[in-house]
């Protein structure tokens, strides 16, 4: 007989679908399946806390262990979906069983993009994603003294600082010509590279890496592109990550950049839907596949919508949060949207908010150790606020009069 819900990937968005389904009334037998040994388990510590020592790993559960029984569903741990038969509602396992579905939900996450250079398979040489990475990272560590960070973006940036933490001298290889490119513009950047440097990590900005050469098979040092060699006796890469769509892409699923999705979360299939890293969603900011929690969770609530046959399309502004040394970093909204930037506070003292204003409305916020602040920028993110910029940059003015929804008419 036909699972009424087969999920593909149990991470965030897998298993944020499945309990959103049963929260939205959806109660029809749900199988969740996940490729790894461990139960899902949380992220954010995997590069900080779990890394520094502060988060153990029986703290990580995603969930309660009693979450999946009580809420009837079926996780399945080290079950791989190899194939999909769209016209026959199958998904093909790893182990040669198969499983019938009315509805199929992929979240099949993302995975670190490989360095495509001699030597990256050498011992000593890690990548970050998983559990199992950070595990390793984390016995690495402990007896490192100089490490190599290729990648100069999330994970490469806070498992600089945990390195650094952890007493070992840490230099940071970044191919662009300033960290955090991606999501950050020049002024944070600046900031977030001078306040590293303050913390004694090294940056090597705009240099690639040609090769990581060593010996008896261990990594002993890094290869620049401008012929310099850094000795280290660990690198760990974090240069990005890339969506796991060969499943969708087999058969014949529209992809392009991740699994193309509505803003509820559908698919090109009818009854198939996909959320979290590995979908690109047609937002109204246009189309985006965030890497982020939130928008894994919240593209979820949003494809368990359709389950119960009453979308809500996915609105809510994009956040996601970053630790680095003493750093708080909140970021919300996007900033690529904005025309103007209003500082607030002092970057000098390591706690201010960046505003970006799009036509005079408040369009994104980068905080540092700021919270407080940042969830009022969360709520005049989500109202498009008009904050004149002199108030914004006041420090001491009251923000919270404009985060207040105003009656409309
Ligand atoms: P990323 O995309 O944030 O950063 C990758 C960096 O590597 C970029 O700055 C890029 O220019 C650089 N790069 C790419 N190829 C390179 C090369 N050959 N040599 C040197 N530099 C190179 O991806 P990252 O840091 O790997 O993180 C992976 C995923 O995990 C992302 O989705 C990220 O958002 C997420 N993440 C989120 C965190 C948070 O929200 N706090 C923390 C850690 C990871």
């Amino acid at each position: 007989m036909a699972t009424a819900l087969v999920i593909v990937g149990a991470s965030y968005a897998g298993v944020q679908l499945a309990a959103a389904a049963r929260e939205q009334g959806f109660d029809a037998p749900i199988v969740l399946l996940g490729d790894e040994a461990h139960a899902p388990y949380q992220r954010p510590p995997l590069s900080k806390g779990l890394l520094s020592g502060k988060t153990a790993v029986d703290q990580l559960a995603l969930r309660g262990p009693d979450f999946y029984t009580e809420q009837n569903i079926d996780l399945r741990l080290g079950a791989r979906a190899t194939a999909l038969d769209l016209a026959a509602q199958r998904v093909q396992l790893a182990d040669g069983s198969h499983l019938d579905y009315g509805w199929l939900a992929l979240a099949t996450g993302a995975r670190c993009r490989p360095l495509p250079v001699p030597g990256a398979t050498l011992q000593g040489v890690h990548q970050l994603r998983t559990l199992d990475d950070a595990l390793a990272v984390q016995q690495a560590l402990g007896r490192s003294t100089r490490a190599c960070v290729v990648g100069g973006g999330f994970i490469g940036l806070e498992v600089a600082a945990a390195l650094t933490a952890a007493g070992a001298q840490v230099t940071v290889i970044e191919g662009q010509t300033r960290l955090l490119a991606r999501s950050f513009p020049e002024s944070m950047s600046d900031y977030v590279a001078a306040a590293h440097r303050q913390r004694g990590v090294t940056l090597e900005l705009g240099r690639g890496v040609e090769a990581l050469l060593g010996t008896a098979g261990h990594v002993e040092s890094v290869l620049l592109d401008d012929g310099r060699q850094l000795g280290c006796d660990l690198v760990v890469l974090g240069i990005g990550v890339l969506p796991n769509v060969a499943l969708a892409e087999a058969a014949g699923i529209a992809c392009a950049g991740g699994i193309l999705v509505d803003a509820c979360g559908r698919t090109s299939e009818p009854n198939v839907l996909a959320a979290g890293d590995c979908a690109n969603m047609a937002l109204p900011q246009g189309r985006l596949r965030l890497e982020s929690i939130q928008a894994a969770n919240d593209g979820a609530r949003a494809a368990a919508s359709v389950l119960v046959g009453q979308p809500q399309p996915l609105t809510a502004v994009p956040w996601f949060w970053s630790e680095q040394h003493d750093l708080k970093l909140q970021m919300a909204g996007l900033p690529a949207h904005g025309d103007q930037t209003v500082l607030r506070g002092d970057m000098a003292s390591d706690r201010f908010t960046l505003f970006y204003l799009r036509d005079g409305a408040v369009a994104a916020a980068h905080s540092v150790n700021r919270p407080a602040e940042h969830m009022l920028a969360r709520k005049l993110i989500a109202l498009r606020a008009q904050v004149p910029s002199e108030v914004l940059a006041d420090p001491a003015a009251d923000l919270k009069p404009f985060s207040i929804p105003q009656p409309r008419g």
